[in-house]
């Protein structure tokens, strides 16, 4: 990986009103998905990316898009929406162009052009609507036998009560000022099957601790939980965002869940 000069999205913008992972990048913190870098990790295993045409959506700060070149896939693309993370990617990756300025829901990718589509933490931030129609272009641009294979935040059990799904939206959006919609893994899944996929394998599930001391070590590694700690006490107002957040997610943590799926483009019906 390149070592570039970070310029992290939304640095302009007042504290108060931040997306809560952009906060958290700007006080050191580099994993930023639900399951940390574990979930990740069994989901690159089960996306089996040696070999394979690989297209990830909503790369961010591009340490996923790091770890899928590292295992050798035929080719990597991503789309992101936020021009600095674009930027960002391509310089750390040293693959030009690699990733475009582009939405999820329109990535201009050529129809049946990939093995893998990879994406973490991204249709979460997105009402029911957009992510289907985000899936919808995922499965357009897999080839049939293709895997999509996702990383997002969940509520647990399934019966969770609408009320109390409503309320979780409600504190989570208050607090990492992100419209975040989580769904059970029944409503993950249909919404895929929605979409033309077929989900074959169980939902793989990992506590969601991503402001826990120990995910933070387990995530950032020791040095860099450090920074994290030292960035936090000395910035006042970023701290008492980040207590916010970590107030929420603790008031919810029995509901929210880091669910990692993999969908399958069905093959095409062979030709009589
Ligand atoms: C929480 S970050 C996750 C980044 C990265 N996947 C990770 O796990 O570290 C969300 C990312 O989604 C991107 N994003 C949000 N909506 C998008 C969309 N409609 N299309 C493409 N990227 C999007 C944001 O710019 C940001 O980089």
């Amino acid at each position: 990986m390149k070592n570039s000069p970070e310029v992290l999205p939304e640095q302009g913008r007042p504290v108060a009103t931040m997306s809560g992972h952009w906060l958290l990048a700007k006080l050191g913190k580099r994993v930023l998905r639900p399951g940390g870098r574990e979930l990740t990790r069994r989901m690159l295993e089960a996306a089996d990316i040696a070999g394979s045409d690989v297209v990830e959506l909503a790369p961010g700060l591009g340490h996923t898009a790091h770890e899928i070149v590292q295992r050798g896939p035929r080719s990597y693309r991503g789309v992101d929406t936020d021009p600095n993370a674009v930027a960002q990617v391509n310089a750390k990756l040293g693959l030009d162009g690699a990733v475009v300025h582009a939405d999820a829901a329109a990535t201009g990718f050529a129809a049946d052009s990939a093995d893998v589509v990879f994406g973490e933490a991204m249709l979460t931030m997105h009402g029911d609507r957009a992510k289907h129609v985000m899936m919808a272009e995922a499965f357009r641009v897999l080839r049939p036998g293709g895997r999509y294979v996702i990383h997002e935040l969940g509520l647990t059990p399934d019966g969770l009560p609408d009320d109390t799904k409503r309320d979780i939206q409600r504190a989570l959006a208050t607090s990492i000022k992100v419209n975040a919609r989580p769904l059970t893994n029944a409503e993950w899944r249909a919404l895929l099957q929605s979409a033309g996929f077929e989900v074959r394998e169980e939902t793989r599930f990992a506590p969601m601790r991503l402001l826990q001391p120990a995910r933070i070590i387990a995530d950032e590694g020791l040095g860099g939980a450090l920074r994290f700690a030292r960035n936090v006490l000395r910035m006042p107002d970023e701290r008492g965002r980040v207590f916010e957040m970590r107030k929420t997610f603790s008031a919810h943590r029995e509901a929210l869940t880091a669910v990692g799926i993999v969908a399958v483009k069905p093959a095409a019906p062979a030709e009589r």
